[in-house]
């Protein structure tokens, strides 16, 4: 079952105005001409094989880098250096928009899992108290009591990402960017994690999460962008629409051939692992 469609999504405000983004790493393209529109309440997924773009698009989302052509509105206004440099804009932007990199290593700095957490609210300028329980809320909900004094770095890679989620959400931001947020995780987080979504995007937040893993995809969005591997946009729509498109998935390579092993009989075929959370197939 796809997930159901959030009216909230109708309302139409931009979040984010993508007009003809290139970037160019220095030695690497990495987007090349892509334009696209992001409403608030929506939950977009963005689609794309290895080194497609997307944690470049969410950067630039996150305004951490800055297009080398083209441009990028947020709010209305333009996500810019020098606009970030205004230390009232920054810290408004920084409040209503959160970012789980991809690698919580770069992410995790402080010396127990309650400063991470605490960290961002700290800095929100809350009292004490509210600090104390805002930190204590987000702990509980990801189940996270137990690591509160244990030092992030010794963590495992599903405890990092956890705490690296907590350390989001307790800022409480309006937009919250994903950046493979399911990688490395167990079943029984992933399906947390999931549940955590629809519940952001049914409290009228909206979500941007960066993937290659379809099922993820078919369970949270409302609209997939898929990334092609010459780093410019291969598709865009309704995610049960793109989901089935089976050419544009084999071409964006998020779908493949690859050895099966039935009853001792080695062969090929398609290969998507295309189910819900349900487990239903979507192919
Ligand atoms: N710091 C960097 N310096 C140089 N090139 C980079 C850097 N980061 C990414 N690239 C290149 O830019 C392109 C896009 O990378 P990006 O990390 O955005 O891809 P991705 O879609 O997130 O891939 P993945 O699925 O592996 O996470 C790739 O060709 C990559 O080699
Ligand atoms: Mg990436």
């Amino acid at each position: 079952m796809d997930k159901p469609r959030n009216d909230s999504a109708l309302s139409n405000a931009a979040v984010f105005e993508v007009d003809a983004v290139e970037y160019r790493y220095e030695d690497a393209a990495a987007l090349d001409g892509v334009s696209l529109y992001i409403s608030s309440g929506e939950s977009v997924v963005l689609l794309g094989a290895n080194g497609s773009g997307k944690s470049t698009l969410l950067k630039m989302l996150d305004g951490l880098i800055f297009p080398t052509g083209g441009s990028i509105k947020a709010f209305g206004a333009g996500l810019t250096d020098d606009a970030l440099k205004d230390e009232g804009f920054s810290m408004s932007f920084r409040q209503r928009v959160g970012f789980v990199f991809q690698n919580s290593d770069a992410q995790l700095f402080s010396p127990t899992v309650w400063d991470e957490i605490a960290f961002g609210p700290l800095h929100l300028g809350l009292s004490p108290e509210d600090v104390k329980e805002r930190t204590e809320d987000t702990l509980h909900i990801l189940g996270l009591q137990h690591l509160r004094e244990r030092p992030p770095y010794h963590l495992s890679g599903g405890e990092k990402k956890k705490v690296a989620l907590a350390s989001v959400l307790a800022i409480g931001p309006e937009v919250l960017l994903f950046d493979e947020p399911t990688a490395g995780l167990d079943p029984k987080t992933e399906s947390f994690l999931i549940r955590l979504i629809l519940q952001l995007t049914a409290a009228g937040k909206t979500v941007v999460t960066a993937t290659q893993d379809l099922r993820l995809a078919a369970a949270i969005a409302d609209r997939v962008m898929v990334l092609g591997e010459d780093h410019r946009l291969a598709g865009e729509g309704e995610a049960s629409t793109i989901l089935g498109d089976r050419e544009l998935l084999l071409t964006a390579n998020l779908i493949h051939d690859h050895p099966h092993r039935h009853g001792g009989v080695e062969h090929f075929h398609p290969h998507s692992h295309l189910k819900d959370h349900h487990g239903n197939e979507h192919d």
